[in-house]
């Protein structure tokens, strides 16, 4: 099999596996949870996000976050909209993610304007930002499945793809919102887009493992030469807009599948699992990753 020797694997538990956390977690704990992340070996991580806090309370200690934790890796903070932009550029960000669903209905729940309004409105701000040298990273949602609109058509994604690069981003991350998505699924639309994409675009796949998908659909997204992957220590995550998701695939899980495959990520599988562990009890529900109930659970060889 053709793979990559190395994976890179970009850390959105702070972000995606804390927003839709029930208990406000307080700042000086999240703080900590990103600089064990970032002891585990995470050069990539999604610190926090510029959204409304009357929509996601969650991160509303945004601008507290990254004034500790800026530091000379990439620190992504998420914008959906000028406000949240303009507040990541004065915050001293230089990573910033925006975010856009490709079904129409998700977006209005999510962001409350349509796909179109959201690309109108991202468009010169990207512009802007690629000329002031910020690195921009596009997060894209439902690209396989809407729990509203249901199977998403890859045209539809591809468009949206050519899209943002055509405005200049760096990256696009390509999200199974709802765990939907099978291997199959996986291996074709990313195929797809390797086809049509510069290949100085840096391409990543985001999955939530709601079906125990996950795995199998990273397995199947190298093979169409993906080498990048989101993903969330503890398996934190899912959209607090997009009904049926849970959470993110497991960074821990990750790493070991790849590095069991003899594939490097950099990652500290032990530190990684420390990180998980000092965030667990302060979670509304457990930790249910395979490699922290085997810590917990299984006396190791
Ligand atoms: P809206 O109500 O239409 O916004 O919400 P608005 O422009 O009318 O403003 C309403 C209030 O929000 C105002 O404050 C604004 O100042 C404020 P007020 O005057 O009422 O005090 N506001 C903001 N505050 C902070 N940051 C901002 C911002 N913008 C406006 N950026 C809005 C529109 C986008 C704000 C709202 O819909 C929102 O915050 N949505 C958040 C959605 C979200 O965070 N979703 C989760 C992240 S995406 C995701 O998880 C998917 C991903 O993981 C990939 C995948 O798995 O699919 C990336
Ligand atoms: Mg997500």
């Amino acid at each position: 099999m053709d793979l990559p020797e190395r994976v890179t694997l970009i850390e959105v538990g702070p972000r995606d596996g804390l927003q839709n956390e029930k208990n406000l977690i307080p700042a000086k704990n999240k703080i900590e949870f990103i600089s064990l992340l970032k002891n585990a070996g995470f050069q990539e991580m999604e610190l926090t996000s510029f959204v409304s806090p009357k929509w996601v309370p969650q991160m509303q200690d945004a601008s507290v976050i990254i004034d500790r934790c800026l530091d000379d890796l990439r620190n992504f903070v998420l914008a959906p909209n000028q406000k949240g932009i303009d507040l990541a550029v004065e915050s001293g960000v230089k990573h910033i993610a925006v975010f856009v669903g490709v079904s129409d209905t998700f977006n209005k729940k999510n962001i409350n304007k349509s796909t179109e309004e959201s690309m109108n409105e991202l468009r010169p701000l990207i512009q802007d930002l690629k000329r002031r040298g910020f690195f921009v990273r596009a997060c894209i949602s439902t690209s396989f499945y809407c729990p509203f609109e249901g199977k998403i058509d890859e045209q539809d994604v591809l468009k949206i793809c050519l899209d943002f690069e055509e405005m200049g981003v760096d990256e696009l991350s390509v999200a199974d919102t709802i765990g939907m998505a099978n291997p199959s699924e996986c291996f074709e639309l990313f195929s797809l887009l390797k086809h049509h994409l510069r290949g100085t675009t840096l391409l990543t796949a985001h999955f939530h493992d709601t079906r125990g998908m996950a795995l199998a659909n990273i397995f199947a997204s190298l093979q169409a030469g993906i080498d990048r992957f989101d993903t969330s220590a503890g398996g934190l995550g899912g959209c607090p807009f997009a009904p049926g998701a849970s959470g993110n695939v497991a960074s821990e899980d990750v790493v070991h599948m790849l590095s069991q495959m003899g594939i490097s990520t950099g990652i500290h599988l032990d530190k990684l699992l420390e990180a998980a562990a000092y965030i667990s009890p302060l979670l509304s529900k457990p930790v249910s990753s395979k490699q922290f109930q085997l810590l917990k659970n299984v006396p190791q060889p």
